[in-house]
């Protein structure tokens, strides 16, 4: 083992540098931005590499934390990842010499978690880190462990850890979610490729990433099918092969962008944006008059409306896609606080997702939060620039929002949950007229 490092149970997370944006809002956007790399297809990407031994190549990676963080978990697995080029990564699981998942990979990032199904199924063992222990909040993972358990693995949980067997292959089933879940579908999916047999995912999640990933499966030889809208099939093989993909565009990147162009009352063209997979946020950005225009994979947003009238107020729900995404949530909030009268959001998929909005009401928004899925947003009201604290990377971004569109010079502190899954997102911010920057805390400038 080239390795030998100890086998902790316990970890201190390394301390982060504390940065803020510093942001001077009230500047409308305008001009063109480029979507990246889906942040959420990437993730299993290349934690599905890990099913052959031969070299995968991807390209249009986006250049973030999640990213770098799954690099480098690959890495003290034995896996050889390389860097060649900005947004390219490729993975040759050959030689996987240490089959364990530990606290620190867990705790950055749970799709981490992601490596259960793809090593399970190769190697036949992997012990890997609960990222829904108590010491990083209640994130459950029952749905993926009985998955694998449902092919025939043997799963117990000790001291925050899964160790999982399955001498032999796993076996091929049917595999029957209580609900929809996303990553839990791709586990299942993924352990299947290489399981004897054949096995029958439902309901399977339809998320646009899963597809994608169902797609490079396809060229790693995987016979992988989604054979109604909420089945997916598939029939496992004894070996997959290399193969090299493009990942699909961040379709939440995108309505992010589309919403702050919105919000600033600005003029903005998002380049190479899933337009055919954004239908539930354009059909908000109808109902709220937001002007949207979709041509190919180019979407304009006129957000001139603001300046005359505001948005109209519009009742949301987040669901699976092909509804509204959860990820979505914060940022349409912050729309809807720009919009005349009385809008209702209901948060259906997450249940710690509207608390971020206290701090959106700290810039002048009159929210009332009813319980963990409801809350009241009356609009329109002016945000005013202030201080807030970014506590994940979706409330991250509509901070930066709401910053953007308010008066005033904001702060917001804990930059590093937006870096996670946002690329460049300052500088493509600062190509469209925004005044923002990211600095250490502390520091005193003012964007120019
Ligand atoms: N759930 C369980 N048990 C499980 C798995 C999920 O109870 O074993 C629950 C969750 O707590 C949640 C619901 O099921 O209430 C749905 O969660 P899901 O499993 O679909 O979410 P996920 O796969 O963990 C992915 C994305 C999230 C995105 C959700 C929903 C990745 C890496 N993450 O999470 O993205 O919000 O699907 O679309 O793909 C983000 O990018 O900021 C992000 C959080």
């Amino acid at each position: 083992m080239a390795d030998a490092r100890p086998f902790h149970w316990e970890y201190t997370p390394d301390p982060v540098t504390r940065e803020v944006f510093r942001i001077e809002g009230g500047v409308p956007l305008t001009g063109e931005v480029p979507i990246s790399g889906s942040k959420n297809a990437a993730l299993k990407m290349l934690a599905a590499a890990t099913l052959t031994g031969e070299r995968c190549r991807f390209t249009n990676v986006p250049e973030i934390e999640d990213v770098r963080v799954m690099a480098e978990t690959l890495r003290d697995l034995g896996v050889v990842v390389d860097h060649p080029a900005d947004n390219v990564y490729e993975v040759a699981s050959g030689d996987v010499e240490w089959l364990f998942v530990p606290l620190e990979a867990a705790a950055k990032m749970r799709a981490s978690f992601m490596l259960l199904g793809p090593l399970l199924s190769r190697f036949g063992r992997v012990i890997i880190s609960n990222p829904g222990g108590d010491r990083i909040g209640r994130r459950p993972v029952d749905l993926h462990v009985e998955a694998m358990r449902t092919l025939g693995a043997t799963i117990e949980y000790r001291n925050g850890y899964y160790f999982a067997t399955a001498p032999g292959r796993l076996r091929g089933t049917e595999i029957r979610f209580p609900f929809v879940s996303v990553m839990g579908t791709e586990n299942a999916m993924l352990a299947a490729t290489l399981a004897d047999g054949h096995t029958v995912i439902r309901p399977a999640a339809r998320e646009p990433e899963v597809d994608d990933l169902i797609v490079f499966l396809r060229k790693m030889g995987a016979e992988v099918s989604r054979t109604y809208p909420d089945t997916i099939e598939v029939v496992g093989k004894r070996r997959l092969r290399g193969a090299e993909h493009h990942v699909v565009a961040d379709r939440i990147e995108a309505g992010t962008f589309a919403i702050a162009g919105a919000v600033t009352g600005g003029q903005v063209t998002l380049t190479g944006a899933p337009c055919d997979q954004m239908t539930a946020l354009l059909d908000v950005f109808a109902r709220a008059g937001v002007d949207a225009t979709c041509e190919g994979d180019r979407i304009q947003i006129d957000g001139r409306a603001l300046g005359d009238r505001g948005f109209r107020a519009c009742d949301i729900e987040t669901a699976p896609y092909p509804g509204l995404a959860t990820d979505l949530q914060s940022p349409t909030s912050v729309l809807l606080t720009q919009a005349e009268g009385t809008s209702h959001v209901h948060e259906a998929v997450f249940e710690d997702r509207l608390e971020w909005l206290s701090e959106l009401r700290r810039m002048g928004a009159r929210i009332d939060i009813a319980d963990n899925h409801h809350a009241t947003i009356h609009g329109r009201t002016p945000l005013r620039g202030a201080d807030a604290e970014i506590g994940d990377l979706r409330a991250g971004a509509s901070l930066i929002l709401a910053a953007l569109a308010a008066d005033g010079e904001s702060t917001i502190h804990g930059a590093h949950h937006v870096q996670r899954g946002y690329e460049n997102i300052e500088r493509k911010f600062t190509d469209l007229g925004a005044r923002i920057a990211r600095l250490e805390e502390g520091t005193d400038s003012t964007p120019s």
